[in-house]
């Protein structure tokens, strides 16, 4: 017996589901060079356009003089340092909450988070739309693990009448490959009324979302009765890396405890949390950012329906054009590609098989000129797949 890796990336390829990296060679933004390539591109997450800005540059450079460039440990040895204890603070003043608690990604926190709560004997219940980090962390945990239907509480309701032990309801709060929002004060309510806790990731929330960036969370006015469990990550818009937990005390101190992609890896550069200070101090002042985000993203949509494109129910910088099969997207890609734009197809199994879309993102650093040189192209491209398929067409 041996392992027939050839067969099995055979098999990849000919399904059209083969991934390859595009090699960057510039810095992150709208205008990158990408394999040699200058492109425009409508593909990263950084929503607020933070990732390269010369202010938090500056604050990671200010940092690294001051504290070095290592972490050295883990946080309960001798990781801990004062710039992630601040950063820390500053966390828990944006979200509102007693404490937050810094990971290193957004991965770990969703394990460590979950794999804290809950365990053999109890229930994890999650939008079947999760996050893979989510969905990893449920069928880690051993607790009993169910999927209900997407966004919806009644599904949600028909679970929890079955849950054992402590029971997690665990949500994105901006559905990452679709754009559209939890229906949190739904989830909540539904949580609340059967003991339960609602766990919510909001990777792609913070920062466009709520008045000050606070995310899904601020946007609905929830506090910490409804949201107990709250997950933000900082390689989004904050445009730098790592993420948090926020929580009440006993949260925190739990996972300090028992979250074991806590304990068990070194905590992150010390400077990288300067950055993230600084980038903090932006996402909440410069509201400009988020306004912006808002004309871009109603400019895209109205310039996409008028093209006749699929779009979904999403008001969040995350524009998904629907398309179906996962060769016509990578086709429409392509042609996007060959005009010098970049925007990337999500096929199977980052999405359900039949629906695979190009993922288009918008950012604060995209002008409006941008915008429309991207429906320009896709008016070009488009008519060139040939007539919708059968997915596209029950959608539109
Ligand atoms: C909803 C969601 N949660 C968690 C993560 C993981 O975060 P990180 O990239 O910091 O590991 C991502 C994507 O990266 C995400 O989209």
């Amino acid at each position: 017996m041996s392992f027939d890796l050839g067969a099995r990336l055979a098999a990849r390829r000919a399904e059209h589901l083969y991934r390859q990296r595009p090699l960057l060679q510039s810095p992150q933004g709208p205008q990158v060079v990408v394999d040699g390539q200058p492109l425009l591109a409508f593909c990263n997450n950084d929503y607020l356009g933070l990732a390269n800005h010369p202010e938090i540059i500056a604050a990671w450079q200010a940092g690294a003089e001051r504290w070095g460039v290592g972490g050295g440990a883990s946080h309960l040895v001798i990781g801990h340092s004062t710039p992630h204890h601040e950063l820390e603070e500053a966390l828990a003043e944006l979200t509102g909450r007693p404490r937050a608690l810094l990971f290193s990604n957004g991965y770990m926190a969703n394990l460590g988070a979950v794999t804290a709560l809950v365990g053999q004997g109890d229930t994890v219940l999650e939008d079947r739309l999760n996050h893979a980090s989510l969905l990893d962390a449920g069928l880690l945990s051993g607790a009993r693990f169910s999927r209900y239907l997407h966004n919806d509480a009644d599904s949600l309701n028909s679970r929890l009448d079955k849950a054992v032990g402590d029971t997690l309801v665990v949500t994105d709060g901006v559905f990452s490959m679709d754009g559209d929002i939890a229906d949190l004060p739904a989830l909540a309510k539904a949580a609340k009324a059967r003991g339960a806790w609602l766990m919510v990731d909001d990777a792609h929330g913070f920062g466009p979302l709520g008045a000050n960036g606070g995310g899904i969370v601020e946007h609905f006015g929830l506090g910490l009765d409804d949201v107990p469990v709250l997950i933000g990550t900082l390689g989004k818009a904050f445009g730098t890396s790592g993420a948090f937990v926020a929580g009440s005390e006993e949260l925190i101190e739990t996972l300090i405890q028992f979250a074991r992609p806590y304990i068990y890896t070194t905590s992150q550069p010390p400077a990288l949390a300067c950055a993230t200070l600084k980038s903090l101090e932006l996402l909440r002042s410069e509201h400009w950012r988020r306004e912006h985000l808002v004309r871009l993203i109603k400019q895209f949509r109205s310039g996409a329906e008028q093209l006749g494109l699929t779009l979904m129910d999403s008001f969040t910088p995350i524009q998904p054009i629907l398309i179906g099969d996962a060769d016509r997207a990578l086709r429409l890609s392509q042609l996007l590609r060959e005009r010098g734009l970049m925007v990337t197809a999500i096929r199977p199994p980052t999405v359900p098989a039949g629906s695979a879309r190009l993922r288009v993102t918008l950012s604060a650093a995209h002008s409006e000129a941008q915008v429309q040189l991207l429906l320009n192209a896709l008016e070009q491209c488009y008519p060139l797949l040939g007539p919708k398929d059968a997915v596209e067409s029950q959608h539109a």
